[in-house]
């Protein structure tokens, strides 16, 4: 290719285009197809990367080695006119600073490449960009001693009541890597959570559990942007456990601390696997909360209603003990409501017919305590009956525990269509996107969640609840709730000095008087 044109002659091209014009158009070009294929879906970040270098790389080479004249800057050809402008460089003309800068463009991309794929490679992160998220990506650029993250980084910590769980999650929740050590089994034995039992446990274990999840992640303590730990509510001495080792890992890599509600946590988990906008209703139901309420933001909860005495994971627990569920092999190591929910699978609910909870209270509080001693008294009665001994299992197990099961989810489901309909009436939900979230170690019971669904269906609202693993307690959730306060910048502590752990907190403001007052009737529901 010669463009070159005759001696004193003005070349042609500098009227159409001078030389900083031409550059710019290039660079701007070459970002622009950067962009582009960063958003292509598939393409990972240094694919994206790669491939803009490629391209930039071959058009070095057309414009270095092909093209011969100097076309945009001057109108004297000279002696460059037959020349190459790679043989150009070797004369010494032609070396502008500008082009000096896209001479050695290449390298520099090159480095960068190189950088990121040994990032992917060495340390397990994966810096694949969400199509839809540019925006998300330039924000959440983020550097840690010289190396790269795309995303930010929490350590989630969990030990408010009998697991010790931990995992690191990434800003667009991905999880990286997870390991959790439950007590269940042990509490099984011992009929209960024993408190020092459970901070023994938790104390023989976070260590193993947090290096297990940090070492699954592929990440070192130094590069996370901060550790997150349950606080409140939950068992004291469990808690402890979590904000004393949650401490030393603070002071020793100098990380900020952010500390987590244990509802506010269950309650936010959906947004990790479904885009749930704000305001949505969460129902939490498990063994120690059982609650309902508005989630408006990430910590603004307004509280409809709450149980007034046990919840309904404790509840069923305790049937599950009393019907010595633990004897049966099949359910031995099982969770009480787990254990419930198999063996009711065999029962008939019409042989029992147990009167359901706060029948006359037109409010969306809970009530578990009455159904369970009426429960007790049932199976004393029945073991009388049979004539076998207190520990053995009753030959109408089955159906006492489907008839239980029944009870609790009708209970859970009448009070949570009353709190739709609170809702509904209140403005507080949008009536196009009504969302129902449904979360807690109890609602992994499917018997209760379709007792839900006849309510979410009978009221045009959409009912969603995380996966199973995620509805009972996990490190998970309290490390996506970290990520969600860094994100929003809410309660991020450069240390934690002066965090205290606190066994009782409630969630929100409390508006529970108002849906008394409202005293809504609700329509009935084949359940
Ligand atoms: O959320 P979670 O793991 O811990 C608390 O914060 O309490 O919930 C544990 C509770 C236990 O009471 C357990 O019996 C109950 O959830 N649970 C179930 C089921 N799986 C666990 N209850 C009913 N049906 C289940 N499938
Ligand atoms: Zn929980």
């Amino acid at each position: 290719m010669n463009v070159g044109v005759a001696h004193s002659e003005v070349n042609p091209n500098t009227r159409v285009m001078n030389s900083r014009g031409m550059w710019l158009t290039y660079a701007l070009g070459v970002g622009l197809l950067h962009i582009v294929l960063l958003s292509i879906p598939f393409f990972s970040v240094p694919v994206a990367w790669t491939l803009t270098n490629i391209i930039h790389n071959l058009g070095m080479y057309v414009f270095l080695h092909a093209v011969k004249g100097t076309p945009f800057e001057t109108p004297d050809q000279g002696k460059a006119r037959l020349l190459t402008h790679w043989e150009q460089l070797d004369y010494g003309v032609q070396f502008t600073s500008s082009r000096k800068f896209f001479t050695i463009s290449p390298i520099i991309l090159h480095i960068y490449r190189f950088n990121m794929l040994t990032l992917n490679k060495t340390l397990g992160v994966l810096c694949r960009l969400p199509k839809w998220q540019l925006r998300g990506f330039f924000r959440s650029f983020t550097f840690h001693t010289g190396k790269q993250f795309l995303h930010k980084l929490v350590l989630g910590i969990e030990t408010s009541c009998d697991d010790t769980a931990a995992a690191v999650v990434d800003e667009t929740g991905k999880i990286l890597g997870e390991a959790i050590h439950s007590q269940t089994e042990v509490h099984l034995k011992t009929g209960g959570i024993i408190p020092s039992v459970a901070q023994q446990l938790h104390r023989e274990n976070i260590e193993q559990i947090v290096k297990e999840t940090l070492s699954a992640s592929g990440v070192t303590p130094n590069e996370l942007s901060a550790i997150a730990t349950t606080v409140k509510p939950g068992l004291a001495l469990s808690l402890g456990v979590g904000l004393e080792y949650s401490s030393q890992l603070v002071n020793q890599y100098k990380k900020p601390f952010i500390p987590i509600h244990h509802m506010e946590a269950h309650a936010l988990t959906i947004r990790i696997t479904n885009k749930v906008d704000f305001p949505f209703l969460v129902l939490l139901v498990s063994g120690g909360h059982c609650l309902l309420a508005i989630v408006q933001g990430i910590s603004d909860f307004l509280l409809l209603g709450k149980s007034l005495d046990i919840a309904p994971g404790d509840m069923l627990d305790k049937v599950a003990r009393r019907l010595s569920l633990i004897k049966h092999p099949a359910y031995s190591t099982m969770s009480g409501g787990k254990a419930i929910e198999h063996l009711a699978k065999q029962g008939n609910r019409l042989h029992f017919n147990f009167q359901h909870p706060l029948h006359s209270c037109r409010n969306c509080d809970f009530s578990f305590s009455g159904l369970q001693s009426t429960v007790d008294k049932i199976i004393a009665q029945k073991e009388k009956d049979e004539g076998i001994e207190k520990g053995q299992i009753l030959s109408c197990a089955a159906d006492i525990a489907a008839a239980v099961q029944h009870t609790v989810a009708s209970h859970i489901a009448k009070r949570t269509h009353r709190a739709i309909l609170f809702c509904q009436q209140r403005g507080f939900l949008t009536p196009s996107n009504a969302i129902l979230v449904v979360s807690g170690g109890v609602a992994s019971n499917l018997y209760i969640r379709r007792t839900l669904e006849i309510v979410t269906k009978a009221t045009n609202c959409i009912l969603l609840c995380p996966p199973l693993n995620l509805c009972t307690d996990n490190g998970i959730m309290i490390a996506w709730n970290g990520i969600e306060r860094l994100r929003a910048g809410l309660g991020i502590l450069h240390n934690t000095e002066g965090v205290r752990y606190e066994p009782k907190c409630p969630l929100g403001i409390d508006i529970s008087k108002q849906v008394g007052e409202a005293a809504i009737k609700i329509p009935s529901l084949k359940l």
